[in-house]
């Protein structure tokens, strides 16, 4: 059976308090029915807290961008696994591309923070993808099968990771990889999961994210080995987010 769909939004730096409070009271009067997928909101680490306090009884899940690798410590502006989920996270984004590029992030640290993640008894959503050049020299597969490897962590199991494809030239620019495209690599990731992981390999979620909108949701969502969806500018306005859970 395939694994129950999650659907994480990744705020990225948008937001304030107000507008945190006005966008999951919106998303708890769009969700009028249970929805099938698993849904996660991901908001800047300073409103988590009311993040938080408003998510009480929404049945919408609370997850942080980035963590440190270490448990506290002298690490001026970093924030610990442990803390987040003192906050009442149950997610953590690790390794998104922007991270990669804006802070360099290697796969060794992208695992360390996943490992991190796991240590404080959150799941790690580690996130790859090829950039635009990679694709072009016809890379894809060994980019994220490499990323893939160098970022997950050998404790890594189906309950305590979900990885995220998101193909760099797609984030935030309208556009995606066709539906094909998206198959082979999410197959690809399949299949490279099973060989490391067993069995156990089939149950990890994979999520597919860069420019999914209301309108290509439902045929990205429905793609087999695809378990959801990572969104970024779509996740910021429930009147987009919604429906794209229901795609789910
Ligand atoms: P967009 O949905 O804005 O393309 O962003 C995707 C993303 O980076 C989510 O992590």
């Amino acid at each position: 059976m395939a694994p129950r769909p999650l659907v994480a939004g990744n705020w990225k730096m948008n937001g304030s308090r107000q507008s945190t409070r006005a966008l999951v009271a919106a998303l708890k009067e769009a969700a009028t029915q249970p929805s099938r997928a698993e849904v996660l909101i991901c908001p800047p680490t300073p409103l988590l807290a009311e993040a938080a306090d408003a998510l009480e009884g929404v049945g919408i899940e609370l997850g942080a961008q980035d963590c440190h690798a270490a448990a506290g410590g002298a690490h001026t502006g970093d924030v610990a696994a442990e803390m987040l989920a003192d906050l009442g996270c149950s997610y953590v984004i690790v390794g998104h591309s922007e991270r990669r590029t804006d802070h360099g992030e290697s796969d060794t640290v992208v695992r360390a923070k996943a490992e991190a993640a796991h240590r404080a008894d959150l799941s790690a959503i580690v996130c790859l993808g090829e950039t635009e050049v990679e694709r072009d020299a016809d890379e894809t597969l060994a980019v994220v099968g490499r990323q893939l490897a160098g970022s997950l962590p050998e404790g890594a199991t189906p309950e305590n990771t979900v990885v995220a494809y998101e193909p760099v030239w797609a984030i935030g620019t309208g556009r995606t990889p066709n539906e094909g495209e998206i198959s082979v690599v999410h197959r690809e990731l399949r299949d490279r999961l099973v060989e490391r992981f067993g069995d156990a390999g089939r149950d990890f979620r994979l999520l597919y994210g860069g420019s999914v909108k209301p309108d290509n949701a439902v045929a990205i969502m429905k793609l087999r080995n695809v378990d959801g969806g990572l969104i970024g500018g779509a996740s910021l306005k429930a009147e987009d987010f919604w429906p794209i859970v229901e795609a789910c």
